[in-house]
């Protein structure tokens, strides 16, 4: 979490971010991860609905969001960053491009290092086309393995790949 919180500071400061919104870059990236080692099955239950049939894998995201929400935080854009870091969302706002692109580049990660360094180095000036070429490798591998791909994570895709408004007409 500390890797994915310096680089999402990295990144604010190239914005040129001030430093209110910094903290709040920052507050997601220590917060995403906060629940991931408790049992699923604890988790789910403080879901509502559809989010309790999220695998296992994923439901820290909302779990921790559904947590952060019960303890007053009402920042929306910033909850859906957290809920939404591994699925991808396509109402993704600036927050939440960041961190589902900060949590697949941190540096810790040891595969296909060169590409994920050049995808960090790029990411300040170019999140959306980042972000898009990441959904395309997690949907590729997702593929892959023969695994299911969530429709968030295609709406994301098509956020990139047919534009923004042809999506939200469309979609959910
Ligand atoms: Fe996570």
């Amino acid at each position: 979490m500390g890797r994915v919180a310096d680089l999402m500071n990295e990144w604010g400061k190239a914005l040129g971010l001030p430093k209110k919104q910094r903290r709040r870059w920052k507050a997601a990236a220590w917060l995403h991860d906060s629940v991931k080692e408790e049992a699923p099955a604890e988790l789910r239950k403080v879901l509502r609905g559809r989010l309790r049939l999220l695998p296992d894998n994923v439901v820290h995201g909302p779990a921790a969001a559904a947590l952060l929400r019960r303890d007053g935080v009402i920042d929306e854009p910033l909850m859906q960053a957290i809920s939404y870091h591994t699925l991808g969302h396509p109402m993704f706002e600036t927050i939440g491009l960041a961190l589902y692109a900060a949590d697949f580049l941190e540096p810790g990660r040891r595969s296909r290092k060169k590409w994920r360094a050049e995808l960090r180095e790029r990411a300040p000036e170019d999140m959306d086309g980042v972000v898009h070429e990441i959904v395309g490798a997690r949907i590729r591998f997702l593929m892959k393995k023969g695994r299911p791909v969530r429709p968030e994570t295609i709406a994301l895709w098509n956020v990139g790949a047919e534009g923004e408004a042809w999506v939200r007409a469309s979609a959910v």
